[in-house]
């Protein structure tokens, strides 16, 4: 069964998202929540929101957000419970971000890279796992703990 990973972009990334949907769709499920036409007036939050939402449901595994820079995408995301997103742009840092944080949305700044460097980290992104090593596993249970103390 081909991995459900749901994408999003506000405006500023909206031809790359386009782009990556383009490339990812033969070997990924892909759910697209938008923006699905080019409005210089929508807002960031919204799907980061929305593709945040598609992951604490169940729907979808993996998230792919992509704004202008990648950070306003990241930081709403994160405001939603057992999301871990992360903005790199470098394949490093994509991978072990999976294997040692088990990161599960990929934020990317369109104004930033280009279409052949995102794929690369998309592609990286989806195929890797989590290590599941104790000390990943230790770490990763603290995380969850102060987001419970938090109350999210
Ligand atoms: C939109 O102009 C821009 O601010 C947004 O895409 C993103 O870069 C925010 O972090």
């Amino acid at each position: 069964m081909r991995m459900r990973v749901a994408v999003g972009a506000d405006h500023g990334g909206f031809s790359l998202k386009n782009e990556l949907v383009m490339r990812l769709q033969e070997q990924y499920q892909i759910l697209d929540v938008g923006a699905h036409t080019l409005d210089p007036a929508d807002d960031y939050p919204d799907f980061a929101q929305a593709v945040a939402a598609e992951l604490a449901s169940g729907r979808a595994e993996r998230g792919i957000l992509v704004c202008g820079s990648g950070v306003g995408a990241c930081i709403v995301a994160n405001k939603v419970p057992a999301i871990r997103a992360c903005l790199c742009h470098d394949t490093y840092s994509t991978r072990q971000g999976v294997e040692h944080d088990d990161m599960n949305i990929l934020c990317l700044g369109a104004r930033v890279i280009g279409p052949e460097l995102a794929t690369e980290l998309a592609t990286t992104f989806l195929k890797a796992r989590f290590s599941g090593e104790p000390r990943h596993r230790r770490r990763l249970k603290k995380l969850l703990a102060i987001e419970q103390r938090q109350g999210k």
